[in-house]
């Protein structure tokens, strides 16, 4: 079973990509809604939810699990890794046998990472622009990644400032989400930027606003397709794939639940 966990409703639009081209795999998907955003909170809290959310996944019979945050992959993911992967402790290990009722004692985690790398590419302007959470931005992976790869092409970034709460209310158009996307996107756009990478799962909820008020010539990418794409790859060479899936997705939530199931109702 494929566990996916996200700080609200916007991991939603890497499960969509991922059920897509594995529509015959079983799914358990976690909403942390009761404690979003995670864009403002410490390191340390978002590495503490991200831990009590995978045992709570691998309880439900998660063996992969996907961090669809882009802001709990680049606070937690190097620790959930040492932790829950083939290097854990012989305590963890034997936790994760017990939750998992013997099946396994170690875990495989995918994360998200801004699609830099393919903008890079992409740019004709040579300005690239990147809307995340203040939490992706200031981390030193992201920076890393950026750091290692921009080369002469120039990169521009915005916190996308209450895109999240726009999702989690599940207000994706209308004047007043153009307004409150025109805030965050507007100074990408006056740097120079052609080419817009959305760096948080809950952006591309919001992508059809996003391309209204950029306009003609600029392109937007999501990260989510090719996530998808590696995840399989990866159960492809670790034999993870399940023949035994019944195409059956089971989604919770640590807060309320309505606007989960409306999203995932819209999905269908
Ligand atoms: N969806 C998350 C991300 O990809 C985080 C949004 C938030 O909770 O701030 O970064």
């Amino acid at each position: 079973m494929i566990g996916i966990f996200d700080s609200g409703i916007g991991g939603l639009s890497v499960y969509r990509e991922i059920k897509k081209i594995l529509p015959g795999e079983d799914y358990v998907y976690y909403a942390d809604n009761a404690h979003c955003p995670y864009g403002e909170k410490t390191k340390e809290y978002i590495i503490e939810r991200a831990r009590k959310i995978t045992e709570l996944l691998v309880g439900k019979g998660a063996d992969i699990i996907v961090i669809a945050c882009n802001t709990a992959t680049a606070a937690a993911i190097s620790t959930l890794r040492a932790e829950y992967s083939d290097s854990g402790s012989s305590k963890v290990r034997q936790k994760m046998l017990s939750l998992s009722g013997g099946k396994r004692d170690h875990i495989r985690f995918i994360g998200m990472e801004p699609a830099i790398k393919p903008a890079i590419g992409m740019t004709h302007s040579g300005v690239v622009g990147v809307l995340a959470t203040a939490g992706t931005l200031n981390a030193e992976k992201y920076r890393n990644t950026r750091d290692l790869t921009h080369g002469n092409v120039k990169v521009v970034e915005h916190v996308g400032e209450g895109f999240v709460e726009l999702v989690e209310n599940g207000e994706l158009s209308g004047p007043h989400a153009e307004e409150v996307v025109k805030r965050s996107l507007t100074p990408l756009l006056d740097a120079g930027a052609d080419t817009i990478v959305l760096g948080c799962t809950h952006y591309p909820f919001l992508i059809d606003t996003i391309r209204k008020v950029a306009g003609d010539g600029i392109c937007v990418l999501d990260p989510a397709p090719a996530v998808a794409r590696h995840l399989s790859e990866v159960m492809d060479d670790e034999c993870l794939r399940h023949s035994s899936g019944n195409g059956t997705s089971i989604f919770l939530s640590s807060g309320s639940d309505s606007i989960l199931k409306k999203m995932v109702g819209n999905l269908c």
